[in-house]
């Protein structure tokens, strides 16, 4: 499968699919990094890994419909047949929606549809919710609210710190999120 990964910030998200495909557990191509923040951890972790990266910044274009449509055009031009959101921090408009009908997915620090938007992780802490987790969802116009693909728990322990739970969500989320890929480009 031609994937593009989309993404704003460090890329440890990005970086367990590209290792996952590289130790051949993934059979997928990382065409294109798409990012809109120029100079994040994540371009770096593309340049090294040799993926070609489309970076942009919303705010010199007039819409969101002006930058997403040289997003798909980018995209066609790669080959691109699926999105993977990876910590990309904007909702997806209508444009990228209808050219990539339900073939978007995102992954989310929480078990959706709990704590969706922002700083799940604090959400979940400052709630004192004793379970949270992972979830990987396909995407639609909402905020986190697309089909759920797949979930894990993590338990929020008596001792644990926002950043332990932090570290311990990552854990999850890099071992499931190309597991859970894996598993749908092996039945599709
Ligand atoms: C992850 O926690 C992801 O679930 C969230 O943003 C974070 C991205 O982290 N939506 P990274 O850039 O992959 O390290």
């Amino acid at each position: 499968k031609k994937i593009a990964v989309f993404a704003s910030g460090s890329g440890s998200n990005f970086q367990s699919i590209v290792d996952e495909i590289d130790s051949g557990m993934l059979q997928a191509d990382v065409r294109l990094l798409v990012c809109d923040r120029p100079g994040a951890r994540v371009t770096e972790r593309a340049e090294a890994a040799g993926i070609p990266v489309f970076s942009f910044r919303a705010k010199e274009y007039e819409s969101k419909e002006a930058f997403e449509g040289e997003i798909v055009r980018e995209l066609r031009a790669s080959g691109v047949e699926f999105i993977v959101l990876a910590g990309y921090m904007r909702l997806i408009g209508p444009t990228l929606l209808e050219a990539f009908d339900g073939k978007i997915v995102n992954i989310h620090p929480s078990i959706l549809p709990a704590f969706p938007g922002k700083d799940a992780i604090g959400q979940a802490f400052d709630g004192g919710v004793k379970v949270t987790g992972v979830t990987i969802h396909y995407v639609d116009a909402g905020m986190d609210t697309g089909e759920i693909i797949a979930q894990e728990a993590v338990t929020v322990e008596e001792d644990e710190t926002r950043e332990s739970l932090q570290r311990k969500i990552q854990a999850v989320e890099h071992r499931l999120y190309p597991a859970t890929l894996r598993d749908m480009f092996r039945k599709k």
